[in-house]
């Protein structure tokens, strides 16, 4: 049977907003932020401490953490990519960090700058500084089914670089479809191998929606046992450096889906929608998600 809880994971401050072409003011972030919260999401990815030359859009990550420092209803991560910015996300009041390896060696060179092994050796230094400081770290895979660039990625690499994370002590490896091209059969391939190497509770997945197929995609894995699922309110998003690649799947349509199926959240749908309202007419457009959609209609 599926989960009789599923933890969300919103990821629109940072995986959303990371990728619009307008740079989006602070206040606006830090307000996304607070409406987020209050909707009851219980981990709200906060921004990123990454190169404000690959990533200009999120340059203000020090004055959004600032900001949302009293919050205290939802954990918050952010991206480190390297010390550098764990060292920069830690002294800006982070108490929780995200790194993020690939699968595919084209694409770590092209996000990251480095190979998949460099970027490994770099996040046993990040996971064993936030150690010393008991700050949990969390661990990307991107590239999970495919690469804009190699094409189809076999699982056993996607096994691999989730049991380095595991093993260098991330808390929690989310499995990410960065450009959105699997489908049930590639996306069940994929969590059987992960799954022979690391425990299923450590698990998430993220699936953008390029191809419209997250739905099916987030219930095969809820069938498989997967009970962490990342998405993006309003359906915001994208990677700066995959090309192609669309929004995340809308948080709005996740959590529709799973009350459907009796699974609790803890999200006030009423008020994760106000939260998307408020983006999109701050982005001046209409909204990713469905859901969204079908209600403001009614
Ligand atoms: P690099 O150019 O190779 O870095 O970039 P470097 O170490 O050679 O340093 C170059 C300059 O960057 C130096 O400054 C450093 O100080 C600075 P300069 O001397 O030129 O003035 N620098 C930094 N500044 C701020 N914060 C830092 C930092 N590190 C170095 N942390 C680097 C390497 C990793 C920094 C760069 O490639 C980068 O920032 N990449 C981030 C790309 C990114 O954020 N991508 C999107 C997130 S991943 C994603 O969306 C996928 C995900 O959603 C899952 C999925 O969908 O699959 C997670
Ligand atoms: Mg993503």
């Amino acid at each position: 049977g599926i989960p009789k809880f599923v933890k969300i994971v919103e990821v629109g401050p940072r995986d959303g907003l990371q990728n619009e072409k307008n740079i989006v003011p602070t206040d606006v972030k830090v307000e996304l932020i607070h409406r987020l919260v209050s909707s009851g999401l219980p981990v709200v990815e906060a921004t990123s401490f990454v190169s404000p030359k690959w990533v200009p859009q999120l340059a203000d990550a020090r004055d959004v953490m600032e900001a949302v420092h009293g919050l205290e209803a939802s954990r918050l991560p952010v991206l480190t990519p390297n010390l550098k910015g764990f060292e920069a996300a830690v002294a800006a009041g982070a108490k929780e960090v995200a790194v993020f390896a690939s699968a595919s060696e084209s694409f770590s060179k092209s996000n990251i700058n480095c190979s998949i092994e460099e970027s490994l050796a770099r996040y046993r230094a990040v996971t064993h500084a936030a150690k010393e400081l008991s700050i949990p770290v969390r661990g990307y895979v991107s590239c999970v089914i495919g690469c804009p660039e190699e094409g189809s990625i076999h699982p056993s690499k996607v096994a691999y670089v989730a049991k380095e994370l595991h093993d260098m002590g991330c808390f929690e490896i989310s499995l990410g479809d960065t450009i959105g091209v699997g489908t049930p059969g590639t996306v069940a391939l994929m969590l059987e191998a992960v799954m022979a190497v690391v425990p299923v509770e450590k698990l998430a997945i993220h699936f953008h929606d390029t191809y419209g197929q997250s739905l099916p995609n987030i219930l095969v894995s809820l069938q498989m046992g997967i009970s962490v699922v990342d998405s993006s309110v309003a359906g915001l998003g994208g990677c700066p450096y995959a090309k192609g690649a669309s929004g995340n799947v809308a948080t709005e349509d996740v959590v529709y889906m799973l009350h459907g199926l009796g699974v609790r959240t803890n999200v006030d749908l009423a008020k994760l929608l106000s939260a998307g309202d408020f983006i999109c007419k701050q982005l001046g457009r209409p909204s990713g998600s469905k859901t969204a959609m079908a209600l403001s209609r009614v």
